[in-house]
């Protein structure tokens, strides 16, 4: 029953998406004829559908010979059909990247689109035919559920036979780990057909799967095994939030932050706006603060809210539980709508200020519901720590982050962070404002057990040579710079999340 209700209400929300068919609205924007043309905008501007590949990337410096593997990235890269663009950064088709290492310095390069209902139906009618969740568009295919507008391009989540691509709002897509072709939807069982997996699971030292999926008011927990088979699930309704994007896992918790957002479902069922537009900061009569929605993980029945000032948060990068006191560590911003009005400058190729999302660490009393949360003064984003302390107390961060001077006047990260939780020590690395930084991912040293020992890998793009880069990193000394960087002949459209697979 339980299932059936959270369908209803999912259904409920999507059936309004049909009122679209009446509307001939559609805020898709034209851009100019030399749109894209600065160097910084080659990767906004994105790509048409096709495949990418590079069997020998160009290596400077020394690529470690234990760091042997591939990182997979993915990210939104088609923004753009028969001279129309999506408005928003977020609405873009979802491009899989494989960066291989071979360990003897070989470094190759492949991408390729998730093939989607919705990428497969719009590639052969050259034209967009599906709202985006940023870019009201008028359906001329019918929305029987959210998989038919999922556009799985947020993160991946690689399990031993396959790769998943993954969306916030719908299901899983299962792609071939070696060639990047796209198997199909994943349902992990009947009940669970459709429902949505959010792009941020976390996997545990020992291999267990935790995510989440949110829609019409409801929340659906997942735990997996290793091998990626369901093992518990639970539906139930949340505190009001109309965008959940990531969460925590400690050693007994699940941990959700609940901002002060709602959807303008009015706004949404006249047609001519999206649902980024039609989302609500603090509205009137609705929550004003954050919610901390506490799971407890051996009994989903068993959750708790507390309260905090109002906060955005779209990412975490761990916590833990000692006793009464939860640690959760993530990175906040104060407020949502100017955030998002500079997601949407973004896919314009334009670039505006906005407030600036700083590291945080909230420590809560679970048994008082006392709280504090110190804050940091860099600007940064995506933060990673050693898989080997996933959801207990860790030490080290990493973090794109923007440091050098004038840096809000441009898009983007320049720098490379650590950030010591304990000793509170920065060590960082800036390529400087002719490059953008993206989500750097630690992968530990082969044979090592300490917290921090391995590399940092991630990628960028260089605007001098107009190109997308590979780097690699001592983890342990972010400031010496680059062990390696790897550079690609081509421009890769902006990837938000990856995960590395050692070889
Ligand atoms: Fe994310």
């Amino acid at each position: 029953m339980q299932r059936r209700h959270f369908l209803r209400t999912s259904a409920a929300a999507l059936s309004t998406l049909s009122l679209f068919s009446g509307a001939r609205a559609a805020n898709v924007w034209q851009p100019p004829a030399d749109f894209g043309q600065h160097p910084a905008l080659q990767p906004i501007r994105g790509l048409q559908g096709q495949d990418l590949a590079c069997e020998a990337v160009t290596v400077e410096g020394h690529w470690p010979e234990g760091l042997r593997g591939t990182l997979y990235r993915n990210g939104p890269a088609l923004f753009e059909r028969a001279g129309q663009r999506y408005r928003h950064w977020f609405d873009g088709d979802g491009l899989v990247q494989a960066w291989r290492f071979g360990g003897d310095g070989r470094v190759s390069h492949r991408a390729r689109f998730v093939q989607t209902p919705k990428f497969v139906a719009e590639q052969q009618a050259g034209r967009f035919l599906l709202p985006a969740f940023g870019t009201a568009i008028a359906p001329q295919r019918p929305i029987r559920s959210a998989d038919d507008l999922n556009a799985a391009n947020t993160s991946v989540l690689p399990l031993p036979d396959r790769l998943l691509a993954l969306w916030e709002g719908g299901s899983a897509f299962a792609m071939d780990r070696d060639t990047l072709a796209t198997r199909g939807l994943v349902t992990w069982s009947d009940e669970l057909a459709g429902m949505p997996f959010s792009a941020h699971p976390k996997i545990e030292p020992d291999g267990t799967i935790w995510n989440f999926g949110s829609a019409g008011g409801k929340m659906v927990l997942y735990q997996l095994s290793a091998e990626g088979a369901l093992r518990r699930h639970a539906v139930f309704e949340m505190p009001p939030c109309a965008m959940v994007h990531d969460f925590v896992v400690t050693q007994r918790y699940l941990v959700f932050l609940l901002p002060p957002l709602t959807l303008d479902m009015q706004a949404v069922r006249r047609g001519d706006t999206s649902f980024a537009e039609a989302m609500r900061w603090k509205a009137p009569g609705q929550a004003v603060t954050t919610r901390v929605l506490v799971i407890d993980k051996a009994d989903f029945e068993r959750r708790r809210v507390f309260e905090l000032p109002a906060e955005m948060v779209f990412h975490f990068a761990n916590g833990w539980d000692d006793g009464d006191l939860l640690t959760v560590d993530y990175v906040r911003s104060s407020d949502a709508p100017i955030g998002e009005q500079r997601l949407r400058a973004i896919a314009h190729g334009d670039h505006r200020p906005g407030t600036p999302s700083q590291a945080a660490l909230l420590r809560l009393n679970l048994r008082t519901g006392d709280h504090r949360v110190a804050q940091g003064a860099d600007t940064l984003e995506f933060p990673r720590v050693d898989p080997r302390v996933v959801g207990q107390r860790h030490r080290q961060v990493f973090y794109p982050a923007a440091l050098t001077p004038g840096h809000e006047k441009r898009f983007g990260h320049d720098s490379v962070l650590r950030l010591d939780r304990e000793s509170g020590q920065r060590d960082a690395f800036t390529f400087g404002p002719e490059a953008v930084v993206e989500e750097h991912v630690f992968v530990p040293r082969p044979g090592s057990a300490r917290e921090g020992e391995g590399w940092l890998v991630g990628a960028g793009y260089d605007l001098r040579w107009r190109s997308s880069f590979a780097t690699v990193f001592n983890a342990e000394h972010l400031s010496d710079g680059p062990v390696a960087v790897a550079r690609l002949p081509y421009a890769v459209p902006h990837a938000f999340h990856g995960q590395f697979v050692a070889a």
